[in-house]
């Protein structure tokens, strides 16, 4: 815990005190809480991330208060220049924040109290730390699910670019991790340009539904004094206000959607981060890794490891854990607040860190990674990678079932490979052994360029689509 309180606390306020009762709601305890009790039940070590938050709502709520005749003016100012100064002592590290207050709810009012006194007491009316923290944790999802967008987009930019760039490089494509067809690496990187403009419309989604405010639900059932909802929810920068209580209270749903979203986005990540090993590999050597993004062994000279990619992917496992953990959490409670609700911040606060940093290294290694596009387009010929050019070549020109083209073909690889040679090596006789209607042309669907060239169709990876696609995405990335 922090220093020690700037002024000295009001006589028996549990700050001090533990032996004595909470002075928030120790009314009829005679005693304070045991220590394990205490370790269990605060949550101030990590709630405190949610100090902006929660003073937000705290001048949302006093200014309502005010609005409609149930605080005095002069006492609203006073919390208004009470919150203040504390965020300027949260802002600067001098905040005394206290295990014994539990959350950051409490530390804050009492701490208000503890600055101007009686109205500070009052802030509390016509609302509970039930809808409080239900507010601030909207309002703290809502600013990552900000943040997060930015960074994704700024991903697919980086990635975007690269494409262009690399638009006309050919490399293999994979299937089962085996050779199958020659893509472009242009291609191969818009693909995840794709997946992540899904992740982003999934959390712009996940904004839509969370932006309710909870505010002024009280404790579970509403409140008895005439407060304005829709005006907190507006100065809070929501759609609207919640419109059951108890859901309002109770509803985790848009910390479940941001984990599902981030989760989503996280194994879409560790597939590139696991293809940048691959590619870093000395067996494939597609890409290389500058010194920024890699790590040497302490034992092996030779070494250069791409660290930064397996922890992406490693980053995968906390954040669907954090996932399945926040559902394990909410499964089966009943309506409305429990207390295992306060173990939705850690789960979420700790994907989004971890998500934030996936992104960003992920961006760093899209504009820092240098392609061998030699050895790319070489490998994207090697495993008879044309040989549906060479199908495609008889079904086009001999009009030739696609059955059979695939048939002949096959016959055609087994002969190649035999032979221990490609199929562009084969002889117009070897080939005409296996479909006498063949000609030289056969031979001009047969280089790695040809066959790219010719994938034209919409979405295909012909160089032409694919530097038309990276523009695109330029330009809608801005
Ligand atoms: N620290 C609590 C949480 O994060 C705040 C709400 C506490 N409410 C209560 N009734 N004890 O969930």
């Amino acid at each position: 815990m922090s220093d020690t309180p700037a002024t000295p606390l009001p006589a028996n306020t549990s700050r001090e005190t533990s032996h004595e009762a909470n002075t928030q709601w120790g009314g009829r305890f005679a005693a304070g809480p045991s220590a394990v009790m205490q370790e269990i039940n605060a949550s101030i070590g990590f709630d405190r991330k949610l100090w902006r938050q929660d003073i937000a709502g705290s001048l949302a709520h006093a200014a309502m208060l005010a609005k409609v005749g149930i605080l005095a003016a002069d006492d609203e100012s006073a919390i208004r220049e009470g919150l203040a100064a504390i965020a300027a002592e949260i802002a600067a590290g001098r905040f005394p924040f206290v295990q014994e207050l539990e959350d950051i709810h409490m530390n804050i009012e009492v701490r208000l109290t503890e600055r101007i006194g009686e109205a500070g007491k009052r802030l509390h009316t016509a609302r509970s730390r039930n809808d409080q923290v239900a507010t601030d944790f909207r309002l703290w999802v809502r600013d990552a699910i900000d943040g997060l967008s930015a960074q994704i987009t700024d991903v697919m930019r980086a990635l975007a670019i690269r494409a262009a760039q690399y638009a006309a490089a050919p490399m293999p494509g994979f299937t089962h991790l085996q050779t199958a067809q020659p893509v472009t690496f242009g291609h191969h990187l818009l693909a995840y340009v794709e997946m992540l403009s899904r992740d982003r419309a999934r959390l712009a989604d996940c904004r839509v539904r969370l932006n309710e405010c909870p505010l002024g639900a009280a404790a579970l059932a509403g409140t008895s004094f005439p407060i304005d909802r829709h005006m907190t929810a507006e100065t809070l920068g929501f759609d609207r206000p919640a419109a059951n209580s108890l859901d309002a209270v109770s509803d985790r749903d848009f910390a479940l959607e941001f984990l599902s979203c981030a989760a989503i986005s996280a194994v879409h990540l560790s597939r590139f981060a696991e293809e940048i090993v691959i590619w870093c590999s000395a067996p494939f050597r597609f890409i290389r890794l500058s010194d920024a993004y890699t790590t040497g062994s302490s034992i092996m000279p030779q070494k250069r490891n791409p660290d930064a990619a397996e922890l992406v992917r490693a980053k995968t496992g906390r954040i669907t854990g954090a996932l399945v953990g926040l559902l394990t959490v909410m499964k089966g409670l009943p309506l409305a607040y429990a207390k295992d609700m306060q173990e939705d911040k850690e789960q979420v606060f700790d994907a989004a860190e971890a998500w934030t940093l996936a992104l960003a290294a992920i961006a760093g290694m899209a504009r820092d990674l240098t392609p061998d596009t030699e050895r790319m387009k070489a490998f994207a010929g090697s495993g008879f990678a044309t040989a549906t050019d060479l199908a495609d070549w008889l079904v086009r020109t001999l009009k030739v079932p696609f059955r059979t083209a695939h048939h002949v073909t096959g016959r055609l690889v087994a002969k190649a490979e035999a032979r221990g040679v490609g199929l562009a090596e084969l002889s117009l006789a070897e080939m005409q052994e296996e479909e006498p209607g063949i000609t030289a042309d056969i031979f001009s669907v047969l280089t790695v360029d040809a066959s790219v060239a010719s994938r034209r169709s919409y979405g295909g990876t012909a160089p032409g689509n694919v530097a038309a696609q990276a523009r695109h995405w330029l330009e809608a990335l801005g």
